[in-house]
Parts: C-alpha cells; sequence; structure tokens
C-alpha cells in the first residue's frame, strides 16, 4: 500500500489549530479521501489507499483523426464513501496538441459535467504535432490500475505520471495523484508565503479565492493551479490542472516526489508544458492561457496610494510635499473615500468636491489618476440608480430561489454584478462612463478590488440554504471550511451565474471582472491602452490586468514574501505584477520602509499603499512624510528605476509579445546551477539586472550569489570576482544592491520626475561585456499608451550589439519618434583598457569625449 499523510494540522497557524481539529472532528471531511489508519506516533493524520483502489482500462485504445488518443475507464474496488455520485465510467482523452503541449483529460463518460468555460480560457484548440514532438504518451491498462505516463523523448524522463493508487470520480469528490520527476517545485497559487521553491514536506495549499489576510498557508485572492518542475539535470515542464472548483493540493516526497489534487467539481484536465528549458516551459505555458497585456508606459512609474486620505485637502498634501521633495512621482490612487457614501461610480461632492479640479492639476504636471472600483451596487439607495438599472437589466446574480442575491459590502447592503454575462459589460461601461464623463472624473486607469468575491456576511444577508452546494461533503483547507460551508465571507455557492453555477465559477469572478473592465475600458477610450489592476485573478487574467498582492503587513517578513510572490505571479503570466511597498496591515517602520523603497524600486509595479483598520488610520508612509534623510535615501533608488525604464518597458513588450517573464528567479537564467533553485530573496529583471535586497532589519550585508557569468555592480561598473560563490555585500542604509550581467546592453534614460518628461531626456547606453568581450540589447519604443503596438504594428525594435564596433540594427523601425533617438553617452563595463579611438560612422571622436571611471 502507498502511505499518504494528510499533513494539514501541523502547518496551520496556532490560532486557527483548534478551529482545524475541530473541523476534521466533526466534519469528517479527510474520511472521503482516505481509508484511515490510527496513528499515535505521529500528530499528522495517516490514511492508506489500497493497491486496487483506482480505475482500469476497458477496450482498447482507439486514434482518432486529430492525434487524440481515447479510452474508457472503469472503476474497481473504490470504497463507496464519497461525496455524490460515484462515476463508473470515464473516459480518458489525450490529445497531441503541439510538439511541447499536451493535454490529458479525464472525465465521466456519457455525462455532461462543468468545465471551465471558453471565454473564461481559450487554450488553442488548434493544434499540430511534427516528428520533433517532445514527449510520448503510454497508457498503462491495469489491473491493477490504470495510469497515464507522459516520458520526455530526448531522455526518457518521466515528466508525468498518474501510476499511483487513489483515482477518484465522484460528483462532488475528485482525487488524483500525479508523480513528479523531481521535487524541485514552484507554483501553485495564491497564497502569500516565504518560500519560492516549495517544501515537499506533505504540505497542503488549498486553493480557492477568497479575500482572507494574505498570511501563509491561507488561500488568498486567486486561483492558479499550475505549477512548475524543476530536474535534476535543469529541464522543466510546467503542469495545469484547468480546473475551478475548490481544491486542496498535497505536496509529498514519499515514497517518491508526487502531487495529490482534491478538487470538489469539474473535470480532470492536465496541460502539460514540456520546456525543456524552465524559462520555455513558462514561455509556452504563457502563450498558451494569454500573454499578459502591455501596460502604458507611464504605469512603470512610482505611485502613491492610501486608504485613509480623509479628503481632498488629504491627497493635495500628500500630492504638494512629494512634488517638492523632488521624488519620481506617477501616479496618484485614491481609495474608496472619494466616493459618495462609498457607491461605485460615483464622487462625494462635500469633502472631495474639488476632485474634477484635482485630477486636472495633476494632469497639468503630466502625472495621472487612478480610483478603486468595488463591484457592487448598493441597494435601495435614491437619486443614484446603478442597482435599479442593473435589475432592468438583469445583470446580477441570482440565488437559488431566482432573486438578485443581496450581500453587504462598503456602502452597506448591495447585489454583485454578474460579469460573466455579456450583457454586463455594456452597464458597467455605462456607470463606468457616467463617472468620466458626467461627473467628470478623468481616471487613467482602474482599480478593481475585493472581486474575489468578497461580502461581509457569509452567503447573503439571509445566509444560505443548506445543501450540498453550500455545505459540500469535502471540504477543502479553505478559509472558514470550519463552519462547514463554502460561503464564508463571500456569496452562496448555489447561485446562478451566466457560466453557471456559483460553486464552479467562484474563482472566475475576479477573471470575469477584469475581462469586462478591460473591455469597457476600451470602449471609453478606443485609441487608448487599458490598464487596471486585479486583486482577484485566474489562468489568463494577465492578459486583461495588472495584479498587486493585496493586504500584506507592514513587516520586515513582508519584503522578503513578497519576492515568492511577484516570481511566482511572473510564471503565472503577469508582467507589471507588484506588491503594497511599506506594506499596508500597520504603521510602518522607517527603516523598514526605506530598505522597502530600495526593494520595490524594482518591482515591475511599483506602489506604495497603506491601511487602515476602521477608525485608525495608519502613519502616512509615502517619501515625503518622514524627513529629509528619508527623501535623500528614497530618491536615488526612484531615479534609478526610471533611469531603468526603456529597459523594463522592452521587458514589458517581450512579455506581451512573447510570454517573458518580467522579474524572475535566478534559476530561469541559470537552470543547471542548484545553488539557485532555492534563492528567493535576490530575483533578475529580464536576463540581465540583478537586486540583492536587505531584508532585516540593522542589516548590512548582503549574502548574494552570483551565478557564472561576468557580473558588474551598477554603479560603479566594479566587477564582482569570482563568479559562481556568495559574496557578502556591504549594504549600509543609503546603499541598494543592483548587478548589471555581463554580455547585455542596457537602454536607458536620463531620469526625471515623471515618465512624460523623462522620456524628452536623451538616452545613454550601458554596455556589460561578457568573458569575450560581447553584448547585446534591445530597445522597445512606441507612443507608450496607443493601441498601435498591436494593431498596426508600428512600433521599433532597436538590436544592439557590441563586439569592437557597436552597431545599431533596427530590427522593426516603423515608429516615427525612433528614428530620432539620440543616445548621448555610452558607458561600457568590462574593458581591461582604455579604447584608443572612438569612432562614430567613421568620425573620429574627440578624447575629450572619452572617460575612464572606476576600475576599469
Ligand atoms: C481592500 C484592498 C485594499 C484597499 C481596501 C479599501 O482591503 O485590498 O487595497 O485599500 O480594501 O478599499
Amino acid at each position: 500500500p502507498i502511505f499518504c499523510q494528510t499533513s494539514v494540522v501541523p502547518e496551520v497557524p496556532k490560532r486557527f489549530r483548534n478551529l482545524f481539529i475541530i473541523h476534521l472532528i466533526y466534519n469528517n471531511s479527510f474520511c472521503y479521501s482516505c481509508i484511515w489508519e490510527e496513528s499515535h506516533s505521529t500528530p499528522v493524520p495517516r490514511c492508506i489507499y489500497p493497491e486496487q483502489h483506482g480505475y482500469i482500462v476497458t477496450g482498447e485504445v482507439t486514434e482518432t483523426w486529430n492525434a487524440e488518443l481515447e479510452v474508457e475507464l472503469e472503476r474497481i474496488n473504490t470504497p463507496k464513501i464519497y461525496a455524490g455520485e460515484i462515476f463508473n465510467r470515464l473516459l480518458l482523452t489525450v490529445q497531441y496538441q503541439t510538439d511541447h503541449r499536451v493535454r490529458i483529460k479525464i472525465q465521466p463518460k456519457d455525462v455532461p459535467r462543468y468545465e471551465v468555460p471558453q471565454e473564461a480560457l481559450d487554450i488553442s484548440d488548434d493544434f499540430r504535432t511534427t516528428e520533433d514532438r517532445l514527449y510520448d504518451v503510454s497508457i498503462i491498462k491495469g489491473p491493477p490500475r490504470f495510469a497515464v505516463v507522459v516520458k520526455r523523448r530526448s531522455d526518457s524522463t518521466v515528466v508525468f505520471s498518474t501510476d499511483v493508487p487513489g483515482l477518484t470520480f465522484t460528483d462532488q469528490f475528485l482525487q488524483i495523484t500525479t508523480r513528479l520527476p523531481s521535487s524541485n517545485l514552484y507554483g501553485f497559487g495564491e497564497h502569500n508565503h516565504r518560500r519560492f521553491q516549495h517544501d515537499m514536506n506533505w504540505k497542503t495549499w488549498s486553493i480557492f479565492a477568497g479575500g482572507g489576510l494574505p498570511i501563509e498557508p491561507i488561500n488568498v485572492y486567486g486561483v492558479q493551479p499550475t505549477y512548475m518542475n524543476l530536474e535534476n539535470d535543469g529541464k522543466a515542464t510546467m503542469v495545469l490542472l484547468k480546473n475551478s472548483n475548490a481544491m486542496d493540493v498535497v505536496l509529498q516526497p514519499d515514497p517518491y516526489p508526487a502531487v495529490t489534487y482534491r478538487v470538489i467539481g469539474g473535470i480532470l484536465d492536465f496541460y502539460i508544458f514540456m520546456g525543456p528549458t524552465p524559462e520555455e516551459a513558462v514561455q509556452q505555458y504563457i502563450q498558451a492561457i494569454g500573454k499578459p497585456m502591455m501596460p502604458p508606459y507611464w504605469a512603470q512609474g512610482y505611485h502613491l496610494c492610501r486608504w485613509g486620505y480623509l479628503n481632498i485637502t488629504d491627497v493635495h498634501n500628500v500630492m504638494s510635499r512629494n512634488r517638492e521633495s523632488g521624488i519620481p512621482y506617477e501616479g496618484q490612487w485614491v481609495d474608496i473615500e472619494y466616493m459618495y457614501k462609498l457607491y461605485d461610480y460615483t464622487y462625494d461632492k462635500k469633502g472631495w468636491v474639488d476632485l474634477p479640479k484635482l485630477i486636472e492639476d495633476l494632469h497639468n504636471h503630466h502625472q495621472k489618476f487612478i480610483v478603486i472600483i468595488v463591484k457592487k451596487a448598493k441597494i435601495n439607495s435614491p437619486g443614484y440608480d446603478m442597482y435599479d438599472d442593473g435589475v432592468r437589466q438583469d445583470i446580477f446574480i441570482k440565488n437559488s430561489s431566482n432573486k438578485v442575491l443581496i450581500g453587504k459590502s462598503w456602502p452597506g447592503i448591495s447585489a454583485f454584478p454578474d460579469f460573466t454575462n455579456p450583457k454586463t459589460e455594456n452597464w458597467w461601461y455605462k456607470w463606468m462612463s457616467y463617472l468620466y464623463h458626467d461627473e467628470n472624473i478623468k481616471f487613467d486607469a482602474l482599480w478593481i478590488d475585493l472581486n474575489e468575491p468578497k461580502n461581509f456576511v457569509n452567503g447573503s444577508i439571509d445566509g444560505c440554504i443548506k445543501n450540498r452546494w453550500n455545505n459540500p461533503p469535502y471540504i477543502p483547507n479553505i478559509v472558514g471550511s470550519q463552519y462547514g460551508s463554502l460561503n464564508f465571507k463571500t456569496i452562496c455557492m448555489d447561485s446562478q451565474q451566466h457560466w453557471g453555477r456559483h460553486y464552479d465559477v467562484h474563482s472566475l469572478y475576479g477573471h470575469s471582472e477584469a475581462i469586462q473592465t478591460y473591455n469597457a475600458l476600451l470602449k471609453l477610450h478606443p485609441q487608448k491602452r487599458p490598464w487596471a489592476i486585479t486583486r482577484s485573478n485566474f489562468v489568463g487574467t494577465g492578459k486583461y490586468a495588472s495584479k498587486w498582492m493585496g493586504d500584506n503587513q507592514s513587516k520586515w517578513s513582508n519584503l522578503h514574501w513578497s519576492i515568492a510572490s511577484i516570481m511566482e505571479f511572473s510564471m503565472f503570466g503577469f508582467s507589471l505584477n507588484g506588491v503594497d511597498i511599506c506594506g499596508f496591515q500597520g504603521d510602518a517602520e522607517y527603516e523598514m520602509c526605506i530598505r522597502w523603497h530600495q526593494l520595490g524600486a524594482f518591482y515591475p509595479f511599483a506602489r506604495n499603499h497603506n491601511g487602515r483598520k476602521r477608525q485608525i488610520l495608519y502613519r502616512h508612509q509615502d517619501p515625503a512624510a518622514w524627513d529629509q534623510r528619508f527623501i535623500d535615501i528614497v530618491k536615488p533608488v526612484l531615479m534609478t528605476r526610471y533611469r531603468l525604464l526603456p529597459y523594463l518597458y522592452t521587458l514589458m513588450f517581450k512579455a506581451h509579445q512573447y510570454g517573458d517573464m518580467v522579474m524572475k528567479a535566478l534559476l530561469f537564467e541559470f537552470p543547471t546551477d542548484k545553488q539557485t533553485w532555492s534563492l528567493d530573496k535576490q530575483f533578475l529583471l529580464g536576463p540581465a539586472l540583478l537586486i540583492s535586497p536587505v531584508l532585516q532589519q540593522n542589516q548590512t550585508k548582503v549574502e548574494a550569489y552570483f551565478p557564472q557569468s561576468r557580473w558588474y555592480d551598477y554603479m560603479t561598473g566594479e566587477e564582482i570576482v569570482p563568479a559562481a560563490q556568495f559574496h557578502n555585500l556591504y549594504t549600509p542604509l543609503h546603499k541598494f544592491n543592483l548587478h548589471v550581467r555581463g554580455g547585455y546592453i542596457i537602454p536607458v534614460q536620463r531620469p526625471d520626475t515623471t515618465t512624460y518628461t523623462s522620456r524628452k531626456n536623451s538616452m545613454d547606453l550601458l554596455i556589460a561585456l561578457d568573458e569575450h568581450n560581447v553584448a547585446n540589447g534591445e530597445l522597445f519604443l512606441d507612443d507608450g499608451e496607443g493601441l498601435s503596438e498591436v494593431v498596426t504594428q508600428s512600433f521599433s525594435v532597436l538590436i544592439f550589439q557590441q563586439t569592437v564596433s557597436l552597431r545599431l540594427k533596427p530590427r522593426v523601425h516603423n515608429y516615427e519618434e525612433a528614428k530620432n533617438l539620440k543616445i548621448s553617452t555610452i558607458e561600457i563595463y568590462g574593458l581591461n583598457k582604455l579604447p584608443q579611438k572612438v569612432t562614430i560612422n567613421g568620425r573620429e571622436l574627440d578624447d575629450n569625449y572619452i572617460r575612464q571611471s572606476g576600475q576599469v
């Protein structure tokens, strides 16, 4: 027998532990997954799958015209203790989709089941393979059991196999264990947690969109049932389970590395991406689920936000003190206080009467203005028609009695728009346009929140009926599961949406809102690139919105945690993602907030945002709210960000165009260097910039790893030798660690306090030579906000190559402005002697123009 421990108890935070144990005893939910064996030697409950627990193949494997394999499976020896109808006959389909992608689908035979709708996630069915296919699939018929096994052709590694007992397929409980080629596992979301490389020691991660506080191991905002496995020789696969129902994922080390999925609906629908490099595996994945949207250039600026601006004067103060401080400052965001009685798409004409003027002032200073919207419509509010209008258009989610489901949100009693209904988009657009045009609130982007969907009451103001949707027999270890239902702080699972029962589509709420918000913004400004950030998300949301990681804590630990989160979301297909700099919950602390800026200046999305706790306002944490010393320390790092924006923007473009990652773990560039596999205190921006931040109080030394390559200190050009080892970097409070990798040319621009003014400045090139004295770079240029880069292909990519000479070779060159590109300074890192002469287009440059700085 295979021993399988469900280990949830030891890792549940202490304060939840009692509740959880009670849940185990009374709900007995784990009995659905195992046959119990008492164990007194360990606090971890143990259970056994009998050897023959599962299904066997009946009949022949048939091959269909489009290279699909189909097999029928029949249940044997499954104990009848599972949830709901047991499916005795299953259909297994294997599709060789592309040379690097295979789909394995297991569903009940001849019984229609809920599947993630194509409108939500459209992984192209237009597939084709060649002789270069990277994998082979074999099917073990059983008895004792059926299995599907995927091997990498080049080295016969089994990258995916279900050859483990325990396959279960009942109406509300599906279980499958898949073997992994190694125990180096990354991904699965959304959780705010410390480690990037997973702990395989019977760790359970529950996955379901939830609006709780993001503390390990709690399931939060989004649903990303995807992992990457890195094999011991540096090859990798990425695996998606396309399923939107609540689930537990158990990571297990024995007797071999494996993942057990326990899912409460839908079907088992796996997509395996063959890599073989980790970078390629992720890229193939992102290309399949939808490449990240292209953000406007200004979105990469530094933003200020706060929940707790009490009125417009408060915002004015923040604006003027930060402008005076001369820090780069792009966007001013406002939280819910700007709204009239907290109603969406309104503004308060008392405390915020001059909001249109404030926005004008921001725009006159080439700054941007962003508002929060919280996806709800207040009912019974005279003079505010959003709810009645929604009822007339029939776009709200209905409860099981077919009446509009009423819950609670900021303004009080409210209804939840059903963004899976195509009709909702027009209603959403209408009210968005009302705020923009009629109310004259000229926002530049939207921030969509609480879209898990979060509800301030459980289920609805009338609660929920007890039934198998609201109270399923097996409940994953999600927040609120101790109450025996899935409705904790969200809406009833038996409510009705256009895409299906909320039970199935719950975790698509934020995703569907992101899609409709994107489309509505496009309608509002048909010529402009839409930009919204979202809290909840599903597979593929990055195509429509950016992501921030919600309500983190103003604690040192959260600096570290932010790195793993952002690196994960890069793998999940989000390019512009970040966490609240200086933290959301609690009062920020001086040194921590400085260090957080030195880290956050390199997040793809850099926003300083803090929260409040009812009437308690946390201290202001914008740079100018501290003191001159704070500003003096933080300004250079933010200026560095602005100087690097042409490089960052090029990365955004490459993410959008090819599915590349912007912020990523070192293992993606150095997959065969084992040292990099567990690194999560350092990260890369693209292939060429390495950030090694201070993450602890009073820390002045950073132990940073430099993989085999040439590396240069960004500030001094000094080379780090030798590579392929850890170095202790002296990092007093005013310093931050940024290194440039040899072999790359980084396009930079003299920074100013907004991206608008920065973009008027000339460009410089920072050339970091590799061991052969070679470097290459790319620069993507466009107008920064139009749709042109997608629609008319009017963009410019310039390729730089440095050998003996520097050549600028436009690959695509039809963005007019790019023709006027001026490069004023070229810095070269890694030359061992000063060049004797420099010529530009054949003309020799005066010696005055050539300078040696630092150590050459
Ligand atoms: C949620 C958001 C947070 C926001 C707050 C008030 O907690 O995650 O960012 O400030 O709501 O709108």
